[in-house]
Formats: structure tokens, sequence, C-alpha cells
């Protein structure tokens, strides 16, 4: 079995939670405020962590005590976090996260997450049938130097390109599988999808992210489930009718289980149908770190459908 490196952000969530959204302009009591581990990559990992692929985050924190909060609720998932760097420059990267009706705004802020550097990245010691995962919350020019470092060794690249942002041909060119949500397709692709849940839409966009052939490209639909692309072949999981009543770090659970059934060499239709599963647990429950699932919970949950 694999192992799963995640270089990626580390967030404390400051979350407010509300009856309904305030507009722009506007104040709303709230109910309650609540502080929660988040940030993509330390979610990711956490995700892989719980569902027992063996984990190793590496990212920045500040030498403050949201950091000092991290890195206790990281290690106590058995996350390795010989690769996370408390740096004096900068604050713990922090989100301001507004929760109501289960759906979220969220405002990041990514104080030493901007200052994870491609010397961080590059002291990996991965090797062949790992995993390397990143996303968008870290400098892209680091995502690459990881990337190339991690196929150098023979390991495969997995990326969410996540809050979206542009990025070159060469980035993707690195990558072989991409995760995105279909708000990032769309904006990826250069195409609007906002109202269209068209299969053969989304699948055309997909083709047009695909710059090499063997490359798989997942878009997930949040209760709609998830469609594939694995160079030409087509992959429909089904969506899981749940009672949402939070959403944060729903893709970032899909992407650590992803990560960890492909580090455990599970097929890719097994692995997306499980990471599919797990995602449809996180968002029943609040926050986003504590509410990845355990791999006996997801199990559970496939045994029962
Ligand atoms: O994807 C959810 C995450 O995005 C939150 O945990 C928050 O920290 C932001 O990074
Ligand atoms: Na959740």
């Amino acid at each position: 079995m694999g192992r799963v490196f995640v270089a990626g952000s580390i967030n404390m969530d400051v979350v407010a939670t509300a009856d309904r959204h305030p507009k722009v302009g506007e104040t709303v009591a709230g109910r309650q405020v609540l502080y929660f581990p988040g940030g993509k990559g330390a979610n990711q990992a956490v995700a892989a962590s719980r569902l027992g692929a063996g984990t190793t985050l590496i990212g920045r924190l500040g030498k403050d005590s949201f950091g000092a909060e991290l890195r206790t609720f990281l290690g106590d998932q058995g996350i390795d976090l010989g690769y996370v760097v408390e740096t004096a420059e900068a604050h713990t990267g922090t989100a301001i996260i507004t929760v109501a009706e289960a759906d979220n705004t969220i405002v990041v802020i990514p104080g030493a997450n901007g200052l994870v550097g491609a010397d961080d990245v590059e002291v990996v010691p991965l090797l062949a049938g790992d995993v390397a995962v990143s996303q968008f919350e870290i400098p892209l020019p680091s995502i690459a130097a990881f990337f190339q470092r991690a196929r150098a060794a023979g390991a495969v690249t997995v990326l969410n390109p996540a809050p979206a942002q542009k990025m070159s041909g060469e980035l993707l060119a690195l990558v072989d599988i991409l995760v995105l949500n279909e708000t990032e397709l769309g904006f990826l692709a250069g195409v609007d999808l906002s109202d269209s849940d068209e299969a053969a839409r989304i699948i055309g966009a997909a083709r047009q992210l695909q710059v090499r052939e063997d490359q798989t490209i997942c878009v997930t639909l949040g209760k709609r489930g998830v469609l594939a692309l694995a160079g030409r072949e087509e992959i429909t999981v089904p969506g899981r009718a749940v009672k949402a009543i939070d959403t944060t770090g729903a893709g970032d659970c899909f992407v650590g289980a992803l990560a960890a059934q492909i580090a455990d060499d599970a097929p890719l239709r097994t692995a997306l149908a499980f990471a599919n599963a797990a995602a449809s647990i996180s968002v029943q429950r609040m926050g986003a770190g504590p509410s990845m699932p355990t791999a006996a919970e997801v199990k559970a949950v496939l045994g029962a459908s």
C-alpha cells in the first residue's frame, strides 16, 4: 500500500452559525461561534488518515495558539507532521466561515500557507505507488515543484484546483487525477455550466481540460454524485440522499478518500463510489476536519445500500 502525501493549507476555521446568511451591508444575529480545524490540505490529510492511509502533511503554521492547536489535532489523527514547519513570518491560516441553511460562505486569509515554498515540498520522500495531493491554497509554483518530484518518483498526482484560479498548461500536464466541482470546471474550461446538470455538457467541459490522454477528470456534483472521465471512459457515480447540516470540507473529504483508495490500489470506479459515500457522511456533521469519517463508517454506508 502506498502513502498519501498532501502538500497544502492548514487553517483554523472560525465558524458563525445563523438561521440565514446576511445580505451585503446587513447584520444578522448568529447562534454560535465555533472553532474547527480546517484548510483544504489539512482536511484532505485528515480524511486519508482516518480512512487508514499512511499520511504525511506538508505545510506551514504560524507560531501562535491556532498553530499549536492545529498541530495537536492533526497529530491526534495519526498524520505524520514532520514536514509541517512553524514560521515566525506569518500567522496561522484562518478561514472566516458563515454556515446557514447547510450552506457556507468562506473568506480565507492564507497567512503561513502563502509561504509554503518549493524547498518545503522537494525534500519529501515520495516513492512509486504513493499519491501526491495538492489544492490551490498554497503558491502554484510550489505545487508544480511537488508534482514534478512526485512524477519523477513514480507517484500518482491528484490536484484539487480549489479555490479556482487560472493555471498553466505546464501545471495541468503534471496532474494525473484532477478533482473539481462544477463551478471550478466551468471557470477552468471557460464555459457556463451554472444552469446545466446535463452530463454531456459536463463531460464535454472535462474533455477540454484533458491535456494528456491518460488523465482522469473527476467532477463532483454534490448530492447528484460524481461524473468522471478516465482517459476516454466515462464513469457515473449516483448521488446519495442525506440530510446535510454543514457541507464545509465535503469536497476535501472526497479528495482525501479518493487518494487513500488510489494508494490502496483500488480500481477507479470503486474508489469514486467510496469517496462519494465518505463525503455524504461528512456533510451530516459540523465542521471540516472533525467531520471526516473512518473506513468502518464508510463501509457501513456502502454495505447498507
Ligand atoms: O474546503 C473547506 C476549507 O476551505 C475550510 O476548512 C477552510 O479552511 C477553507 O480552506
Ligand atoms: Na462537515
